[in-house]
């Protein structure tokens, strides 16, 4: 229940309780970086759900698991009504028994801890863990996700129920690793519960100390906004007109801070009880800035239905190299299988497109892969969602290419475990930034998601590998960087962008950079903030042209290359910049739309406009060719994706053929074929969604 802010006294004792719970929560839950390497070897696998099943079919499944190559599955993260049918009484007998029975086929646990679906008795008791939506109404309990992990009683009881698990198994020898609670954020990113509401204030007196920092920075002089008191301030409900936009990115803050501290409870007590599994947890949503969340963690998983994407390729593409980045390891925890729906029906994988997808994964850096599931459910939400095996329980075409994938993975994972994909073009990747434009969405062409994925195609078409980077990240290892729409700047992020062209770098920036401080507020300085010495140029004045945008303008280039204008044209005032492309139409005609000047050793390239597919490929075409950067491999068909992996000084290539055709590549001599051993021939011929792993010493570069 959401009490008026009027109706509420703040001196009720519940009240009282609630901020020293929220104290509590964000002082104590700092977690460690990992320091050892826990995680060691590739896990090939799948998700299981014995407690679905009658017992009786666990040997048979283990045996046919241990037949596909499966080394390790996934289960548990859904079981809490099981182990803990009444509050404080604990059955783990079921999961002790299933645990075992996949043992004795040599195959391993990592378990999903339960958070993600409290049981019903829970929620009943307590229906204060309920979240909140911004309607003010509680979410209801049937189904998933309906918790708040900012209530202090929810996390007293998922705390509770992770150490009794923990200790449970604190000598279990066939449990390797632990995934904490399942896809946070998916499904409710934001809550509006009386904890979060009373936790976001005590963030916030964390953060600003007094209402004088908060009502200076949030600018609250505004629409008469000025808070005389804590308690007047609230969480961003619906309101007749917009809100502040400070305010809008410190709640953003607020639910990644809320999430992570939440997970790291349990990293807490699951280092405590059992140090030498590795952490992990799955999925990628809103809200949450990963470099923070999972850097506690042993590794992030992702779960990767390319389904949901029209064109597969550069989505899944780019969403692998945005998660690879996250701690710097990845495996995936649930791999489409086959058809999958909910209420919504997506469309079947071809066959053979199952095992391509696992196999992109790989190539651009999963260091273990499960496919979700093991066996499609005959009731309950997931009834649509295919497994590996059907619901009869009768093996047919995708156990077959599952079967494969697992062969074929066993002779790969142990060779490219650890290999890692390195790149020589980043981009920077600010989660802060990039909530930014959630709420001031500004035209709706602006789509954070599609420039890393456009940035990502076009590297892709070029053959070179990309990484995407935080905005804390060392810069020095790449030789070009593009920075689109960072919005936010700091005098940290300006320092070293400077540095990294100072000392050789290629950083090439597009409109809508550095046009605010974090507080997500102008500024009286010139744009880019903190940046007009490097670029040698400032912001003179901008069109935001309305959707669609391509038509109305285009930046003519020097070399003679024509590029549509993207939501914005910028008019760009240089002063020691050179002049690289003008706008051709309209009022801002031969004003200047981009620039470059050489600074210390590099260079800056500044975009007047937002990047595109079309501008990503120009811009890695002309910067990669005038800086040598070399292709991965040359003369590849357009349907045949590459990508290398490295490892001390065996350099590893995949060709995934993408294409419902065979691709011929002539890679030349010098391969050997990873699964087999041996020498691959100069010229390749794959079949439809076929692929093959090369390796090479590596070649100097
Ligand atoms: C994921 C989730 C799984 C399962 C799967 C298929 O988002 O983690 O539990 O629901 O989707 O729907």
């Amino acid at each position: 229940m959401i009490l008026k802010p009027a109706a509420r006294s703040i001196f009720s004792p519940a009240r009282l309780l609630l901020v020293l719970a929220a104290f509590a929560i964000f002082h104590t839950c700092e977690a460690t970086a990992q320091t050892t390497n826990r995680y060691e070897s590739f896990c090939f696998g799948v998700c299981y759900y014995p407690e679905q099943w009658p017992e009786s079919f666990w040997k048979d499944d283990a045996c046919r698991m241990k037949e596909c190559g499966v080394n390790t599955v996934r289960l548990g993260e859904f079981g809490w009504a099981l182990m803990e049918p009444r509050e404080g009484h604990y059955d783990f007998s079921l999961f002790d028994r299933a645990i075992e029975t996949l043992g004795r086929h040599g195959i391993k646990i990592i378990f999903g801890t339960p958070t993600a679906a409290p049981p019903k008795w829970l929620t009943h008791k307590y229906p204060e863990v309920l979240g909140v939506f911004e309607t003010g109404r509680p979410a209801n309990d049937q189904s998933r996700r309906q918790y708040c992990y900012n209530s202090p009683v929810y996390r007293r009881l998922s705390r509770s129920i992770v150490e009794a698990l923990a200790r449970h198994y604190q000598g279990n020898t066939n449990i390797i690793g632990w995934q904490i609670d399942n896809e946070m954020n998916n499904e409710n990113p934001e809550d509006f519960s009386e904890s979060s509401r009373a936790i976001f204030r005590v963030w916030l007196r964390q953060k600003y100390e007094t209402l004088d920092e908060l009502n200076a920075r949030w600018g609250t002089v505004v629409w008469s906004q000025i808070y005389s008191d804590w308690e007047q301030i609230d969480l961003p409900f619906q309101t007749p007109a917009y809100h502040n936009p400070t305010l809008m990115l410190d709640f953003k803050r607020f639910i990644s801070a809320s999430a992570t501290s939440y997970l790291n409870d349990q990293v807490e007590i699951l280092r405590r009880y059992r140090p030498n599994d590795f952490l992990t947890h799955n999925g990628a949503f809103k809200n949450i800035n990963y470099y923070d969340f999972s850097r506690g963690l042993d590794l992030h998983a992702y779960d990767n239905y390319p389904t949901f994407d029209n064109s597969p390729r550069y989505g899944t593409g780019a969403a692998l190299t945005l998660v690879r980045g996250f701690n710097g390891r990845m495996m995936i925890m649930e791999e489409l299988t086959g058809p999958a729906g909910q209420t919504y029906m997506l469309r079947t994988p071809q066959p053979g497109q199952t095992r391509l997808w696992a196999m992109q994964t790989i190539a651009h850096g999963a260091d273990g892969l499960l496919h979700f599931r093991w066996r499609s459910a005959v009731r309950g939400a997931e009834e649509y969602w295919y497994g590996v095996l059907d619901h009869d329980n009768v093996p047919r075409a995708r156990f077959e290419e599952f079967k494969q994938e697992g062969r074929e993975l066993q002779k790969i994972g142990p060779q490219i475990i650890g290999s890692k994909v390195v790149s020589e073009i980043a981009v920077i990747k600010d989660f802060e930034a990039g909530w930014v434009f959630d709420y001031q969405f500004l035209t709706k062409e602006v789509n954070v998601s599609a420039v890393y994925t456009a940035l990502f195609q076009a590297a892709s078409e070029q053959r070179h590998n990309i990484d995407f980077v935080s905005a804390t990240a060392d810069l020095s290892g790449y030789k070009l960087v593009f920075a689109p729409q960072i919005a936010l700047m700091d005098e940290g992020l300006a320092g070293r962008l400077r540095r990294f062209v100072e000392q050789g770098g290629t950083l090439v920036m597009s409109a809508h950079s550095a046009i605010k401080d974090r507080d997500n507020a102008f500024t009286t300085a010139a744009i880019p903030i903190g940046l007009t010495n490097v670029f040698g140029v400032s912001l003179d004045s901008f069109q935001t042209y309305q959707p669609p945008s391509r038509t109305n303008n285009a930046l003519r280039f020097d070399d003679g290359g024509v590029l549509p204008v993207h939501v914005f044209a910028e008019v760009l005032r240089p002063t020691t910049a050179r002049v690289l492309a003008r706008w051709e139409r309209d009022y801002l005609k031969d004003s200047a739309a981009a620039t470059e000047q050489p600074f210390g050793k590099g260079r800056a390239v500044y975009y007047g406009s937002l990047f595109n597919v079309d501008a990503a490929r120009y811009l890695i075409r002309r910067y990669a060719g005038e800086m040598g950067l070399q292709p991965s491999l040359a003369d590849v068909p357009d349907q045949v994706e590459v990508t290398r992996r490295t490892k001390g000084e065996t350099d590893f290539y995949f060709l995934l053929n993408h294409g419902e055709s065979p691709a011929t590549v002539n890679v030349g001599g010098g391969f050997i074929d990873v699964i087999t051993g041996r020498a691959a021939t100069a010229s390749l011929t794959l079949a439809p969604f076929d692929y093959r792993v090369l390796k090479r010493e590596r070649l100097a570069r």
